[in-house]
């Protein structure tokens, strides 16, 4: 069935994951080895969903564009929409009413994961042809989310970030749509923030008695906007990958769940996964424990990491104490240099951050 559009919000600032944003966007960023974005495009596709559009920021476009292509990778058709400004998710909902055309539409935020996917969530939007079904999910901290007020699986209220929030259901990145959101998405005004906030679009079609339905999601779900997240979200992918050694072990040691790419070499090492080690990477006399991600033509010597994502071309050598819960770009080097003074020698970009034991 093609009636249903994909749209996936790939644009805004990434300000929470400064600096990697300031070169790239947060969407590429890999999570076991695999950009973010690739997940969603990937469920999207699972469901039957193959025309998309993927919202792009200006500064970040070319990039997601070269690395997503035409879709024909995913089995998709990817049709690309620049939104000027982060103004808000009702206002990607605005820019992308040329494509959408008046069809019912799932829309994605380009740095969220779910493990189960959306089949299911899709499945019952076409069987029951509501509004809107928002998909939520229980968390610790409901203030810092958009929560929803609900009559048993209907949601009677909408709020963002709330001081007392009326439930501990928070609203996850993905959302199925009718037409009816455009309207809504019109008659906005900048909120608080001065966003068009899609909440408020939710709410007015609440408030218009039309029918917005809720599903609670099954597995993990996790929202990559900020390190931590991030480093969680590769925790959880990896836990799920199979072994699998392709590239060279030379002295060197493997266990538990590795996936270890033709051309990539282990020398002297302990790999301990779940972990990922890309074609090109060298890891010599090192240490790489759980969780880790080495992107390629990365570089390890001497040195111990884990629970990390190092992006390709990085390099850490003779670090001395173990690397953990840390996210290098793209060629960082972090190494030691020998004899006197012992001091740091630092070139760190804007808004880096350093912690030294
Ligand atoms: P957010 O993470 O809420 O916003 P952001 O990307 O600007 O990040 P930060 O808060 O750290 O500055 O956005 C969720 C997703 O939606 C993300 O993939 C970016 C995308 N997005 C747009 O495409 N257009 C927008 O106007 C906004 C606000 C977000």
């Amino acid at each position: 069935m093609e009636d249903l559009k994909g749209l996936i919000l790939s644009g805004g600032e990434g300000t929470r994951l400064r600096p990697i944003t300031h070169t790239s966007a947060k969407q590429l960023v890999p999570v076991a080895n695999k950009p973010v974005l690739f997940y969603g495009i990937e469920a999207l596709v699972e469901a039957g969903v193959t025309d998309i559009g993927i919202i792009i920021a200006p500064a970040t476009g070319d990039e997601i564009r070269t690395a997503v292509g035409d879709g024909s990778d995913f089995g998709a058709t990817v049709t690309y929409i620049e939104q000027d400004k982060p103004a808000g998710l009702a206002h990607a909902v605005l820019t992308a009413e040329d494509f959408l055309d008046g069809s019912s539409f799932v829309m994605y935020l380009g740095d969220n994961l779910l493990k189960n996917g959306i089949s299911s969530l899709v499945e019952s939007f076409r069987e029951n042809s509501p509004e809107a079904i928002i998909l939520l999910t229980a968390v610790d901290d409901p203030s810092a989310y958009g929560v929803a007020e609900l009559d048993g699986d209907r949601v009677v209220g909408l709020v963002e970030k709330p001081e007392n929030p009326p439930s501990n259901m928070a609203l996850v990145g993905v959302y199925l749509f009718s037409p009816a959101i455009m309207e809504a998405s019109r008659a906005l005004k900048p909120s608080g923030r001065g966003e068009l906030e899609i909440t408020e679009a939710i709410q007015s079609l609440i408030e218009d008695g039309r029918e917005v339905q809720s599903e609670v999601v099954k597995g993990w779900w996790k929202d990559t906007g900020q390190l931590a997240d991030m480093l969680e979200a590769n925790r959880l992918v990896l836990q799920e990958i199979e072994t699998r050694i392709d590239g060279e072990l030379e002295n060197s040691k493997v266990e538990g769940r590795v996936i270890l790419e033709k051309g990539a070499v282990l020398r002297g090492s302990v790999v301990r996964g779940p972990a990922v080690i890309a074609a090109g990477t060298v890891v010599e006399d090192a240490y790489i424990g759980p969780y880790t991600s080495l992107g390629s033509n990365v570089v390890v010597r001497r040195s111990e990491i884990e629970h990390s994502i190092l992006l390709s071309g990085a390099t850490v050598e003779d670090l001395g104490t173990r690397m953990e819960a840390s996210l290098l770009g793209r060629d960082v080097r972090v190494t030691r240099t020998d004899g006197p003074p012992r001091t740091f020698r630092l070139l760190v970009g804007d808004r880096s951050e350093i912690e030294i034991v």
